[in-house]
């Protein structure tokens, strides 16, 4: 598949890269997409080089069919589902480092997974060269890897980050929540309830990292059936964690509900510091 982009005076085309299943929050990228560019390529391909266990590949959801109605019925151009072989003819000699920014997080939960995203990803844009490629702020380690990928290699693209698509009471929309029985799926909020917990004490001024994650984590750990893998505060550009609020930051977990791996995060500022109108700040 060969595209001529709007760089050699052809029609803007926009990459959605997934995994298919698709959702409202990807349906929230495609339609974002449909209004920016002329061309709009959705890649439906299942990875397993992401997958650090066998089972969660096993058991990701495919549903190409309803994949391919949603495609259709929100005007995108071209789906892209290669075969496995396709994408891996053979095991890969060369593959992406990502470095530190997978330090923390998921990186550090799901060894290898990065590695993964960023060669597959890296892949998808040579194949349909877009002039933009949309990826949601819910897995925001992702767009943060996906963000340097393309900064350090060079890459001819603008990452266009999406906001996280929500259910009524808070859950992000993800193909993992269709896992959960009807009483898990009443305990899932309580990570992004968690989250608001943190983003309120930072913008109501708390700046000790210990202390919001003590009332956050308090959250999580009082709901029975829940498991928290982690709940980090840090900043958005290397995801690393922070100890003290002074900038915009990233609040953001991973928690189980049951066997059902859930994450999100949210952007949490802190207030803006009032001017010094006294006259006696430093030099
Ligand atoms: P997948 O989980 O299918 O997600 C595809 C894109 O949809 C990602 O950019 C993801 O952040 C976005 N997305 C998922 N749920 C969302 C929501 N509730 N709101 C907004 N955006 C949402 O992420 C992957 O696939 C893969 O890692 C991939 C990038 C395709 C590489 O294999």
């Amino acid at each position: 598949m060969e595209m001529a982009g709007a760089r050699d005076g052809g029609p803007r085309v926009g990459l959605v890269p997934t995994m298919g299943a698709l959702h409202a929050g990807h349906r929230r990228l495609i339609d974002v997409a449909r209004a920016e560019c002329d061309v709009v390529v959705v890649s439906i391909f299942v990875n397993p080089a992401q997958f650090d266990r066998e089972d969660d590949l096993l058991k990701y959801p495919r549903t190409l069919e309803s994949d391919i109605q949603l495609c259709a019925s929100s005007g995108v151009d071209v789906v892209f589902t290669p075969p496995t072989g396709e994408m891996y003819p053979a095991p890969l000699n060369c593959t992406i480092d990502v470095g530190r920014i997978a330090d923390h997080l998921c990186g550090s939960h799901r060894p290898g997974h990065f590695r993964g995203v960023a060669t597959v990803v890296m892949k998808l844009l040579q194949i349909a060269q877009p002039d933009r490629a949309y990826f949601g702020q819910k897995d925001a380690q992702q767009l943060a890897v996906i963000r340097h990928l393309v900064s350090d290699l060079n890459v001819p693209v603008e990452i266009v980050g999406v906001p996280t698509v929500r259910e009524a009471d808070g859950l992000a929309i993800s193909s993992r929540n269709q896992r959960m029985g009807p009483e898990e799926r009443r305990a899932a909020p309580v990570l992004y309830e968690a989250l608001e917990v943190a983003r309120q004490q930072i913008t109501s001024g708390v700046t000790s990292v210990a202390q919001i994650r003590e009332a956050a984590t308090g959250i999580i750990e009082q709901r029975p059936g829940v498991k928290l893998e982690y709940l980090e505060i840090v900043d958005p550009g290397e995801m690393h964690p922070v100890e003290h609020v002074e900038h915009p930051v990233i609040a953001a977990g991973a928690i189980w509900v049951g066997s059902t791996r859930l994450i999100d995060n949210l952007l949490c500022a802190p207030p803006p510091v009032a001017p010094d109108l006294t006259g006696k700040g430093g030099s």
